[in-house]
């Protein structure tokens, strides 16, 4: 098919539920992606976080071949040696504390079954999400979510969910009741604006719940497997939550969700109480392997850090700079950029320059590199931001 007839088509045939960016991809290797003429892009979107390793990491490929051959598929009521690994490998690099897993399909199932859990633990029906938190848009993530704009038309939420301000553990305590079964936080918001909490914030989150008797769920879905410098976000804490969901980067593409605990917790349920027929195919969990395998060789996460300093200092260069931004944030690769105006202008300059990007709210340009970036492609980004922040600048402050 050629480019107009597969952009005809998908506008046709599918739901009208994404913002389609004007590309069709084709190809990726690394933080590469090329359309369907050859032009090529530096990927800092790597797929919504998901392509961590690169796109079609030469491991993942391999790992992925041999099981396509060996066994496609096999339901969680048989064992097999692809899902055996991939735990054995987690379990490695996970807070030693979440000892069990329940494994799923996508970001959002690994969410649902964290509030089922919480529940069925706790007996308990209330959970406290944060005021700009995105967990996922099945009913029970959506209404942990905080946008409304996401929830319109398909109210009623579930009941029991609230909301409190990010960060403010005050406001918290208070949304705590006698019902309260679990609190639900981002170690750093992604969608919500890359929002870095204050740095005592998870500990004193652990405090409370442990205080009160409430369990403490990380969603990590975006900021695990090492996009923030280390394996998961709450290990620069050393804050170990009761739940952790995890999902995007995972399995390098292949739909895969995971919803660890402590054994005491998962221990709350038994037989029936949850499942999914593909959760933990050996597919996606050969995926998942060898996505840990590389990120442990290569020693991605610790990179990450690296690389993501290097931009951050480029990009507090550039603020003092331009008015157009007015600051950036975030940690290792899950980078930020909070502008004065809509992030648009400066997504479709990127894009047409070979750059595609993400953006976090209106006015929040994010990027979300994969973590094999090469220096190279980082100093090519950073030049065309620049020459896009230059652009905009020129239009919005002319001198
Ligand atoms: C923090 C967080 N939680 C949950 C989700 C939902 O994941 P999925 O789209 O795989 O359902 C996302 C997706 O962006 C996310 O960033």
């Amino acid at each position: 098919m050629n480019r107009n007839q597969i952009i005809d088509s998908e506008t046709k045939l599918m739901s009208n539920l994404y913002w389609k960016r004007g590309l069709v991809a084709s190809k990726g290797q690394g933080s590469l992606l090329w359309d369907l003429n050859g032009k090529e892009y530096i990927d800092c979107t790597s797929n919504y976080g998901v392509a961590i390793v690169g796109h079609c990491h030469p491991k993942v490929v391999e790992a992925v071949k041999l099981q396509t051959e060996q066994l496609m598929s096999c339901h969680g009521a048989y064992f097999n040696e692809a899902r055996s690994k991939f735990l054995e490998k987690l379990n490695k690099v996970a807070p030693k504390e979440l000892t069990r897993s329940f494994l799923s399909n996508s970001g959002t199932e690994a969410v649902e079954f964290a509030f089922k859990l919480a529940k069925k633990k706790t007996g308990k029906t209330e959970i406290i999400a944060m005021m700009n938190a995105f967990h996922g848009k099945s009913m029970g993530a959506l209404s942990a979510t905080w946008k409304k704009k996401y929830k319109e038309g398909f109210g009623p939420m579930l009941p029991g969910f609230k909301h409190a301000p990010y960060g403010n553990i005050q406001k918290i305590n208070e949304n705590i009741t006698s019902e309260t079964a679990a609190i639900i936080v981002e170690p750093i918001q992604g969608e919500g604006g890359i929002n870095v909490p204050p740095q005592d914030f998870l500990k004193q989150l652990r405090e409370i719940c442990d205080e009160k008797n409430i369990l403490l769920i990380f969603d990590e879905i975006q900021t695990g497997m090492g996009r923030t410098g280390k394996m998961f976000a709450c290990q620069h804490s050393g804050v170990t939550p009761d739940i952790m969901c995890i999902s995007k980067g995972v399995a390098s593409g292949l739909p895969l969700g995971v919803t660890m605990s402590k054994e005491e917790v998962m221990s709350a349920v038994g037989i029936g109480d949850h499942s999914s027929t593909f959760g933990g195919g050996p597919i996606q969990c050969a995926a998942g392997a060898a996505t840990i395998d590389v990120l442990v060789e290569e020693k991605l996460p610790e990179k990450a850090m690296i690389k993501g300093k290097y931009i951050f200092e480029k990009l507090h260069e550039m603020s003092t700079k331009y008015k157009t931004i007015r600051e950036s944030r975030g940690m290792g690769l899950m980078i930020g950029v909070e502008l004065r105006f809509e992030v648009i202008n400066i997504m479709n300059f990127c894009q047409e320059r070979g750059v595609l990007t993400l953006e976090a709210g209106r006015n929040i340009l994010r990027l979300l590199p994969s973590l094999v970036i090469t220096q190279n492609q980082i100093d090519k980004v950073l030049n065309v931001l620049n020459e896009s922040f230059e652009v905009e600048e020129s239009e919005r402050f002319p001198r």
